[in-house]
């Protein structure tokens, strides 16, 4: 069987996710608290994909290698890729040259998510070998993405972010490749936001008479690169979770399906599922409603929070309000006291976005 490798971008600057990104790599926000990078990697391996090289970023590479290791976890072999600055997709692969070493391989946005994973395409792929595969999905918006014009099912014409779409299916973050893409990408010159363009380069096999061929996703697909897709995401996983209650539950009613992980603790509270409260929480005289991710060690004391991600080490305490569609980062701390005069204070970092209604 030929030898497919993978290949997992996970650098880039992630601005429309600030201020999170800020200090943390984009691919490392939790979905269901569990890293979107990881849902990635089980994707390749499951997949039959293990040799798996990861494009990071010089500021947020060490965290991304912390998290991921050697790889053996997930029964994969990782091996890090730096990419100086965040060139383009066909610059990533590039820049993976040595790495790829002549093989086909899978190409994985570290930021997307996929319901059902990639092993109808792997498979296909191995058995037509084209010179590339990629995935399509109907968009409301196309114009955020890379589009396929086609003709009969065959791509005829790809474009990336158009302003006047051909068509409403866009390009999902995962491609196959042969070693062909190489010399497409190396003739490529920076788009007008000063990128390599994958999308570019595979045009340019279709304008060399190379073999492209496409697929439609089954089931959903989220890029999350945005706080409403990320809470989406978050939806669309926790919609598929099975109840597990290893944690301590004192005085609570918990409803519908929910993790409580071991080492967390509820206490007077309800948690209406799908929701999923991390190891070490301590949730107390407290509402969590549905699509809520809790992360580790995050406390949530007489207060109500529903669709939203609190990322680990974040407390919300005596709230007296609920908060909703909302993404706290790590270690955040939200609180009400007593003192007058009744005022807000606030100490938020740069690009923080705060809605008070
Ligand atoms: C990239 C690709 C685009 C594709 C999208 C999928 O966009 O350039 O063609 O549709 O990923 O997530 P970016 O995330 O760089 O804006």
């Amino acid at each position: 069987m030929t030898e497919i490798k993978g290949l997992i971008l996970s650098g880039g600057s992630g601005t429309r996710l600030r201020p999170i990104t800020h200090t943390y790599a984009k691919q490392l926000v939790p979905v269901a608290n569990k890293p979107v990078l990881f849902y990635g990697i089980e994707a390749l391996v499951e997949a039959g994909v293990t040799d798996i090289g990861i494009i990071i970023a010089p500021h947020t590479g060490d965290e991304v290698r912390e998290a991921v290791g050697d790889g053996s976890v997930f029964g994969a072999k990782v091996t890090y890729i730096e990419q100086a600055e965040p060139a383009g997709l066909a610059h990533a692969v590039l820049t993976a040259e040595d790495f790829l070493d002549g093989s086909s391989f899978v190409m994985y946005l570290g930021d997307n998510l996929l319901r059902d994973g990639v092993p109808g395409l792997v498979e296909r792929f191995r058995a037509e070998t084209p010179d590339a595969m990629i995935l399509l999905t109907r968009v409301e918006d196309p114009t955020a993405f890379g589009v396929a014009e086609l003709d009969e099912g065959r791509v005829v014409h790809l474009v990336e972010k158009p302003e006047n779409p051909p068509s409403d299916m866009a390009l999902v973050g995962v491609y196959l490749f042969s070693p062909a893409i190489f010399d497409a990408a190396k003739r490529l010159e920076p788009s007008e936001r000063g990128e390599l363009e994958i999308t570019e380069a595979i045009q340019t096999l279709i304008d060399d008479g190379h073999e492209v061929r496409s697929e439609v996703v089954t089931g959903w697909w989220k890029d999350t690169g945005q706080l409403a897709d990320m809470l989406e995401a978050n939806r669309l996983v926790l919609d598929d979770i099975v109840t597990r209650l290893d944690g301590t539950i004192e005085d609570s009613r918990v409803e519908g399906r929910v993790i409580v992980e071991e080492g967390a603790v509820l206490r007077n509270s309800v948690v209406r599922g799908p929701a999923v409260i991390g190891r070490g929480a301590v949730v107390d005289g407290a509402y969590i409603g549905p699509y809520t991710s809790i992360g580790d060690g995050v406390r949530v004391l007489n207060s109500e929070i529903e669709h939203s991600i609190l990322l680990s080490g974040s407390s919300v305490e005596n709230l007296g309000a609920r908060i909703e569609a909302s993404l706290l980062g790590r270690e955040v701390r939200v609180t009400r006291s007593d003192s007058l005069p009744k005022t807000m204070r606030l100490l938020v970092g740069d690009r923080a976005e705060i809605e008070i209604v």
